[in-house]
């Protein structure tokens, strides 16, 4: 069970006031909050131990980088990769897809197949349609219906010897669908398909094992897991990360070089060009820590009230309609109100102190999809409260009162 009063201890942000009014963040899919636990191990690094990494033989060095890596085994764990070199730290899951995307270059011929759901964020749809333009692959998509559940049966259709890729996110951003990675993957490996399972919105309510799941890639960004913004990883399976060439050249990635011929350095360090974002990827373990210390399983199923509440009240006010209604969802919201903009719906919960996103939500085709501009969108993490999503109800009725 979860204690949310201690929990919200832990986040020094939840007791701010914004505009006069208690703070109300329920824009936790964009980013979630950081809690003490963390923010003191950034302070620890800054204040203790700067240094750069795998590089140096003073102290300082060396506990930065024996932090570091000790950041990429709890990452491992964590997800449940066999090892801890397939681990890539990343600055994010964009970065993390843009990898695999230039890697595939090299890979891919004219006419290969790749498929991508109808309901990707657009980090996960432009670098493969910059890939599909490099090489003249063709990009498939696979629809969703109404409720936002993926067409599976057209998947398996789309489904040939000739898709080499799928691309998938396991939990939508726009509309919360939990979508079903383990039949993607099994399916696309059946026609010898490789598959990148994007988990930006996945790592911060599941905990996703790479190696139950057979999956090829899978992402995720520490800033929507209780780290900092600007640090993520890219799991890939060994035998993949050794055929993908480095992303990026330059320090770090490198075995030996000479004007003549340069040589790569093994994994990870291959695709960890450069100085990384050291404090951010010791930080983005303790997050992990953190999280773990509460429990997967808590966060789940209290987050599962919060939603079941949520929608029940919300679908009281009239002529209110919630986009993503798949059986199978995490905490997030996607909502407009018949006639209204969600952008004035946001502004005026903003002035009631009610933090939620509107817009697309970088998913453009789905608005297209629901022939939309965009929604009000509300996520909920495990440190918001059923007081919260009465605040949330009372400001949405009072925003339409203001608006009609
Ligand atoms: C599903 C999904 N994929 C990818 C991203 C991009 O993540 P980042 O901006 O951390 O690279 C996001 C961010 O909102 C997301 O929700």
């Amino acid at each position: 069970m979860i204690d949310v009063t201690k929990i919200r201890k832990d986040f020094p942000i939840l007791k701010r006031e914004v505009n006069g009014k208690p703070l109300v963040y329920l824009d936790n899919a964009a980013t979630s909050q950081t809690p003490q636990q963390v923010i003191d191990v950034i302070v620890d690094y800054y204040q203790n131990y700067n240094a750069n990494i795998h590089r140096g033989v003073h102290a300082l060095s060396q506990e930065a980088t024996d932090k570091y890596e000790v950041a990429r085994q709890t990452i491992q764990k964590h997800f449940n990769a066999k090892e801890s070199y397939e681990i890539i730290f990343t600055s994010g899951t964009t970065h993390s897809i843009n990898i695999v995307a230039n890697g595939f270059t090299t890979l891919l011929e004219k006419g290969d197949e790749i498929l991508v759901s109808a309901m990707e964020h657009h980090s996960n749809i432009v670098p493969w349609q910059m890939l599909a333009e490099r090489t003249g692959a063709v990009l498939k998509v696979i629809p969703m219906n109404l409720d936002g559940e993926l067409r599976m049966d057209v998947y398996d259709d789309l489904l040939s010897n000739k898709t080499k890729l799928v691309f998938c996110n396991h939990i939508s951003n726009a509309l919360g669908t939990i979508n079903p990675i383990k039949e993607i993957i099994d399916k696309a490996h059946a026609v010898g398909a490789a598959v990148l399972i994007d988990g930006a919105q996945a790592a911060p309510h599941i905990k996703a094992d790479m190696q139950k799941l057979d999956v090829d890639f899978y992402t995720a960004s520490a800033h929507k897991i209780c780290g900092p913004t600007g640090v993520g990883m890219l799991y890939g399976k060994e035998e993949w990360l050794n055929k993908l060439p480095p992303y990026q050249g330059g320090g770090e990635m490198i075995a030996e070089v000479t004007f003549e011929k340069t040589t790569y350095a093994d994994l990870p360090h291959k695709f960890e060009a450069g100085t990384p974002n050291i404090c951010g990827g010791i930080a983005f373990g303790a997050a992990l820590d953190y999280m773990n210390s509460i429990g997967f399983e808590a966060i789940a199923e209290y987050e599962h009230e919060l939603l079941e509440y949520a929608t029940k009240e919300l679908l009281k006010i009239e002529g209110l309609k919630i986009y993503g209604t798949a059986k199978n969802k995490t905490s997030v919201i996607s909502f407009n109100i018949e006639g209204l903009h969600p952008y004035d719906i946001g502004s005026i919960l903003d002035k009631l102190g009610v933090a939620v996103r509107t817009g697309h939500h970088c998913a453009q085709p789905i608005m297209d999809f629901y022939k939309i501009p965009g929604t009000v969108r509300a996520s909920f993490s495990f440190y918001n409260t059923m007081d919260e999503v009465d605040v949330l109800v009372a400001a949405v009725i009072r925003a339409k009162g203001m608006l009609e």
